[in-house]
């Protein structure tokens, strides 16, 4: 069975104090999730010490939401994956629409972060997901397939055993549009049969999670969807007890 996982995106919100209020009381809103769904939250770089303090030995797993392309060394202002282990991560955030629009993130970059996290034993939430107008031009099964293609094409089987992939539309996320169900369940099918084609029936294990605008209201009709396995979540993962109800959703 495929596990179903609720991760939150923090994005670049909270003080440290407010940081680790609200992993506390994620800690505390996990207790009433079943444990089939595993629930992660992804604070930003500076809060990440105190916040795996709070979730240690909780069931909540800590994600950071980015690294670096490089091992170590002169790369001023980055955060090396050897790091984000030492600290208390598992998961780490790769590829978010976000990173790639506004930083530059490319295909190439993006094989080389998720092969250092995969190397140091995290495990990358690999984002893909297509723009508004390429929807609109009826491209976003082929712009998915390539972003699917470009980077997890070019690891092993051992290695895609530990990605979780996360599509989100880039028209959903922060606009208050969600995809359809059916639109997103499509979508979550495709991916899956682009990861078996390389994978095999190892695609049947990788959690699909939806992303964009995902809430309380919607997160149960998107989660009944076969191919969707839970979500990654923005703005609704910044108050426990809407992110603690997507994690009811299932
Ligand atoms: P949103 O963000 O839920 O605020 O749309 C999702 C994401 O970008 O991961």
């Amino acid at each position: 069975m495929r596990k179903h996982i609720v991760a939150g995106n923090w994005k670049m919100n909270t003080t440290v104090a407010e940081g680790v209020e609200l992993a506390k009381a994620v800690v505390a809103a996990s207790a009433e999730v079943p444990a089939d769904v595993k629930l992660i939250i992804a604070p930003p770089f500076t809060h990440l010490y105190p916040v795996a303090e709070v979730v240690k030995g909780s069931a909540v797993g800590l994600s950071s939401q980015n690294c670096a392309n490089k091992e170590k060394g002169a790369y001023t202002g980055e955060v090396a994956v050897n790091m984000l282990e030492s600290v208390g991560c598992q998961y780490v955030i790769l590829g978010h629409s976000e990173r790639r629009e506004y930083y530059g993130e490319t295909d190439a970059t993006l094989v080389e972060k998720v092969k250092l996290a995969l190397a140091q034993g995290l495990s990358p939430i690999f984002c893909i997901g297509e723009k508004k107008e390429e929807r609109e031009a009826g491209r976003h099964f082929e712009v998915v397939t390539e972003q699917v293609k470009n980077v997890l094409f070019e690891l092993t089987p051992e290695q895609m055993a530990n990605v979780v992939v996360a599509y989100e539309p880039v028209w959903a996320i922060g606009t208050g549009l969600t995809a359809t169900a059916e639109q997103a369940q499509e979508i979550h099918a495709e991916i899956r049969k682009v990861l078996a084609e390389k994978f095999g029936e190892l695609a049947q294990e990788i959690s699909i999670l939806y992303g964009g605008s995902c809430n309380p209201t919607n997160a149960k009709e998107l989660f009944a969807c076969p191919d969707i396995d839970g979500g990654l979540i923005g703005g609704a993962a910044l108050k426990a007890d809407s992110f603690q109800a997507i994690a009811l959703s299932f």
